[in-house]
């Protein structure tokens, strides 16, 4: 969703705010704007659409100052216009903000604020306001942006100006992130740490409750109580290389071929062949907390819901242990029991999704040991777990989620296997697992090596207005997820189902016009599934199977096949999804979507 970047030190700051816009784009936007400090003005400049229309309006106005801040929004309080688009600044235009989060009391706010002058429909524009109103009580910048948000109900990550006090950035945080790199007498501040990367790997993470005052050389940050505390640098791993294209068309494109190097990043190291088991040290617990545990519950949302699913049905085979999988949205407000031995597992590339740490929050508040399998490192979900394991899959910067998914899998088998070696699981099934494990990246080449031929199968299927994605068992998942990656980037109409569900209603839309596809590798459900596409057949309706690998008969069944190869039951989802996500992929460029940034959506969802 929204996203900022600011920028103090001794270079330019617009080139450097309009890169930053730019890394920010993946988080989905429909306007942006920057303010920056010149001659000793703030000067706004703002744009609805994509950054090049801000880019090239800023053509008009070389602005050379050092220091700035600048945002990309995603409307939620007013439209998409110019006026709503951030910065917001006070009445005198002396100071000037960007927000992320949500303000929920900004009525109340603008209507104890007579007189000031309000130029959008945004809840942001109250803070401009009550800053302005606190610094002129005050006349300092720091404790006039602390009165102001003590009164504030929500959540917000804010970087504010001001002309009254030229060498500084204040920055703050509450429920929405705020990073700040630290560079040689520069500093950069951003809601993620995707656009300050390029420019520095140090970064300090803002907690909530906490202000930072920023100038060229120094930097001070003071807790709830106002209180100056020191937190820690950490340094970030990510390489700069990992963020660019790489040359493939676009980003989804790169992250679905970057699958099968990162899901060795995300076992390696943590596989134990002799002993048939993993070790991911994060969880920590020791063995007998983790012999005792009796119920698992997987909390995410979409794509990192569907690979809970995944997680589910694996943790009941290897481990035996009852297994959910749940909505976050729905698992908040859902009053949940919690036993003293239940362990949650927060599932989340960005870290930062709104309903999981809400629904980690309340599984924490009733007793549940919560653990997190996230990308994002030093994210706030992955800050306030007890633990956990991060997945590796560096930065995924489509809106669609593709390889995050596949290494979430990876890290709850290598789950299964710690917990299930503490239990039934022999050494030699976890040895076999392991084997198969090692096998998934060549396996998973060979998937992509179908691409060209998945491409002409979506020119094929393009006109169609509906699809169903059916499956049965670890496939229904598949299904599920083929469906999301579908509907997301294409916005084609698209339905999952388990297949023995269809007789129970679905059946009824079925027709020549509605195709099925279909994950149906050779496993205990392949008759069963293929005798519900014999139902469809009877009823004409077009069939993509994705089938294993050498399965001759089901060609008598499919109007279309893409293989893949064999590998075990539980590790089929590893396989079974990457022709799906290229079909997608595909579909989605035949039919001139933005792949990357499709409409109404964000990457990373930070509000409710
Ligand atoms: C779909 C997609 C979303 C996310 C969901 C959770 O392609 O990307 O469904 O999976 O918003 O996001 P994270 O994993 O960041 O918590």
């Amino acid at each position: 969703m929204c996203g900022i970047i600011g920028y103090i030190g001794q270079k330019k700051a617009t080139p450097i705010l309009i890169q930053g816009l730019r890394h920010l784009e993946y988080r989905g936007y429909d306007s942006a704007g920057l303010a920056v400090r010149e001659d000793g003005k703030i000067k706004c400049v703002k744009e609805v659409g994509r950054i090049d229309n801000l880019a090239n309006k800023l053509k008009q106005s070389d602005l050379e100052g050092t220091i700035g801040i600048a945002h990309t929004r995603w409307a939620t309080h007013g439209g998409v216009t110019q006026k709503n688009t951030h910065p917001h600044f006070s009445c005198d235009k002396k100071i000037h903000l960007v927000h992320n989060g949500i303000i929920e009391n900004y009525k109340e706010i603008k209507n104890s604020l007579p007189g000031h002058k309000f130029v959008s429909e945004t809840d942001s524009e109250v803070l401009a306001h009550l800053i302005e109103k606190e610094y002129k009580n005050n006349g300092n910048l720091r404790i006039a942006v602390e009165k102001a948000l003590s009164q504030v109900r929500g959540t917000y990550g804010i970087a504010v100006i001001a002309e009254d006090e030229p060498q500084k950035i204040i920055t703050a945080r509450l429920g929405s992130p705020i990073v700040i790199g630290i560079g040689e007498n520069e500093y950069f501040i951003a809601s993620d740490t995707t656009p300050i990367l390029p420019y520095t790997k140090k970064i300090v993470f803002l907690d909530d409750g906490e202000i930072a005052e920023i100038t060229k050389d120094n930097i001070q940050i003071f807790n709830i109580k106002d209180e100056e505390i020191k937190k820690p640098i950490e340094k970030i791993q990510w390489d700069n290389k990992s963020t660019g294209k790489q040359g493939f068309a676009h980003y989804m494109l790169k992250e679905i071929y970057d699958q099968p190097s990162v899901f060795e990043d995300a076992i390696r190291g943590r596989i134990k062949l002799e002993e048939g088991t993993a070790i991911l040290g994060g969880i920590n617990m020791d063995n007998y907390q983790m012999r005792h545990i009796d119920r698992v519950i997987f909390i995410a949302c979409g794509t990192a819901f569907h690979a809970g699913l995944v997680g589910k049905y694996i943790f009941e085979k290897l481990v035996n242990i009852p297994t959910e999988a749940n909505i976050a949205s729905e698992y908040r407000y859902s009053n949940p029991t919690i036993g003293e031995n239940t362990l949650v597992f927060a599932v989340s590339q960005s870290g930062e999704t709104i309903d999981t740490l809400a629904a980690i929050r309340e599984a924490k508040q009733k007793g549940a040991f919560v653990r997190g399998i996230i990308n994002v490192v030093g994210s706030t979900i992955a800050r306030e777990t007890d633990g956990g394991t991060y997945i590796h899959a560096g930065p995924e910067l489509a809106v669609a989620s593709t390889k995050a998914y596949t290494n979430m899998i990876a890290v709850m088998i290598l789950y299964a296997l710690q917990f299930g070696r503490l239990r039934k699981l022999t050494v030699i099934q976890g040895q076999e697992i392991i084997k198969a494990l090692q096998n998934i990246p060549a396996q998973m080449e060979t998937i992509l090596k179908q691409s060209d031929k998945i491409k002409n199968i979506s020119e094929k299927y393009k006109n169609f207005k509906n699809f169903f994605f059916l499956g049965r068992g670890l496939n229904y998942p598949v299904a599920l997820e083929g469906s999301l990656k579908l509907k997301e980037i294409t916005y084609i109409h698209s339905e999952a189902y388990p297949g023995g569900e269809m007789k129970h209603g679905p059946i009824s839309l079925i027709s020549e016009n509605f195709p099925i596809i279909s994950p149906i590798t050779k496993n205990d459900l392949y008759e069963k599934m293929k005798s519900n596409l014999e139902e469809a057949k009877a009823r004409k309706s077009p069939i993509l199977a994705i089938a294993t690998e050498a399965d001759e008969s089901i060609k008598d069944l499919a109007d279309d096949i893409i293989y893949v190869p064999q590998t075990l039951n539980i590790l089929e989802p590893l396989l079974n999804t990457i022709p799906l996500q290229l079909f997608a992929y595909h579909m989605a460029v035949t039919l001139g979507r933005d792949v990357d940034k499709p409409r109404n959506l964000a990457k990373s969802v930070t509000v409710e």
